[in-house]
């Protein structure tokens, strides 16, 4: 198959700043929602320095220089810049990120900043977080300090990681921190301040930088994809299916309709049978790219009443138990960049794996198969003609999966938390570094 990987493509790796940093005390810090993970976190696994990134910055840009990629997606922690979450801002905190961003750039990286990847300030969570009224002006207002700070040295934002996640795990599911579990009516205005937070936020970026800035927001769902590819019939069943009311907020519609189209999806709003005052034209930013975090989906057909589940047998499994799809990448992006008519970049995508660490060597070959699969599925969206401009591989650190621990393991890169975090880099890092050297040509695409 061709290669279709435009030579601008951009590739990178990615990763968040509680996930990664550590240094929770450094400086004047403020206390983030995650921070009293620990005691949920599995026996023997301490809420320790994790891969310790602010300790190893030299180290691990020359890692990421040595990968090859164009850019580095990291997030800025809110309560480094803002410890109360508003009002007073951090010299030190924000001088740290430029000193980050400074070091990146002059490694030829462009720093890909998510300005919110969960860590919430729990000076604001206690006031009620995203459910106060006042929240949205009080994310914007942490963006216009973000957008002013870090200008003219940023130029991709990704306003908001995975609303799917924080809002529906955190707060309704209660998996994720918070760990509360509110009902249906009060997560859907949750989810209402959330999206206008983005949009005011994307504005507050863009009027507080000086330079040209590119904002978007980083969704994520499970996707539907055709059974048979090639039957129109299947293609429409699994845009049916990503459009159908589920009743489960982990989904794409919810948020991505009114974010980037100003209107709340109609059948949805009938599904949850909830007095729901707002059409989503608050909700509607301006944004320039669809960030998508892909991972996996799930086989649909059409049947009589529009489409029906397809054969899910024989699917493999990661070792969190979610199942490798990579058709679910290549459907997943063309239906995006139709709907809602922006590029997409794959702002996430990748495998955890339980690495063993044998005498130095990760050998991690399901990693290189799971990158070339979903790879060469992305390669024939864009030759189908989807405008899809980057990927970037979750994660570049093998790092704390959030209240699951250290034990699963996404990165490229091997942290030995029982050794100083050291880092070992693992086969895939030079099986994606040739991806990228030869802008996508080694992929195996059958
Ligand atoms: C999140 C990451 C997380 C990854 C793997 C995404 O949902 O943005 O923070 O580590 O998936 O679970």
């Amino acid at each position: 198959m061709k290669n279709a990987f435009p030579d601008s493509f951009v590739w990178g790796t990615a990763s968040s700043s509680f996930q990664s940093e550590g240094g929770l005390t450094l400086g004047d810090r403020g206390p983030s929602i995650w921070d009293f993970v620990e005691e949920r976190l599995p026996r023997g696994d301490l809420l320790i320095n994790g891969p310790d990134f602010l300790n190893h910055l030299d180290e691990d840009i020359a890692l990421l220089k040595k990968l090859g990629v164009r850019a580095f997606r990291m997030s800025l922690s809110w309560t480094r810049i803002l410890p109360d979450g508003v009002g007073r801002v951090s010299s030190f905190g924000v001088s740290l990120y430029k000193m980050i961003f400074e070091k990146l750039l002059a490694a030829n990286i462009e720093p890909w900043v998510t300005v919110f990847h969960w860590d919430y300030p729990l000076a604001l969570e206690n006031e009620g977080g995203w459910s106060n009224p006042n929240s949205p002006k009080w994310f914007a207002s942490y963006c216009s300090v973000v957008g002013a700070s870090f200008s003219p040295l940023i130029k991709h934002y990704i306003v908001m990681n995975e609303p799917q996640s924080f809002v529906e795990l955190g707060y309704f599911t209660g998996e994720k921190a918070p760990f509360k579990k509110l009902d249906r009516a009060s997560v859907l205005l949750m989810a209402h301040n959330v999206m206008v937070g983005a949009a005011l936020g994307e504005k507050a970026l863009r009027s507080s930088s000086a330079s040209k800035i590119y904002v978007g927001i980083a969704e994520t769902y499970s996707s539907p994809y055709p059974e048979n590819e090639d039957d129109v019939d299947d293609n429409k069943a699994a845009s049916l299916a990503t459009e159908d009311f589920s009743g489960n907020l982990f989904c794409l519609p919810w948020w991505a309709d009114p974010s980037y189209l100003g209107t709340y999806p109609k059948n949805w709003v009938e599904g949850f049978a909830i007095p729901f005052p707002y059409d989503g034209k608050e909700c509607h930013g301006d944004y320039d790219f669809f960030g998508l975090n892909l991972y996996n989906g799930y086989p649909v057909k059409s049947s009589q009443n529009g489409f029906a589940l397809g054969n899910k047998e024989g699917i493999a499994r990661n070792s969190l138990g979610w199942s490798i799809t990579p058709k679910a990448i290549s459907f997943a992006a063309e239906y995006c960049a139709k709907r809602y008519k922006k590029p997409v970049y794959i702002t996430e995508n990748g495998l955890t794996l339980d690495d063993v660490n044998d005498h130095g060597i990760i050998l991690d070959k399901a990693r290189f198969s799971f990158i070339d699969d979903y790879l060469s599925e992305l390669n024939k969206a864009i030759l189908k003609g989807a405008d899809v401009r980057g990927y970037f591989y979750w994660s570049f650190l093998d790092n704390l999966e959030w209240e699951l621990g250290y034990k699963p393991r996404f990165g490229l890169v091997y942290t030995d938390y029982a050794h100083g975090a050291k880092r070992i880099a693992k086969e895939s890092f030079a099986h994606y570094a040739k991806i990228i050297a030869t802008n996508g040509a080694s992929i195996d695409k059958e």
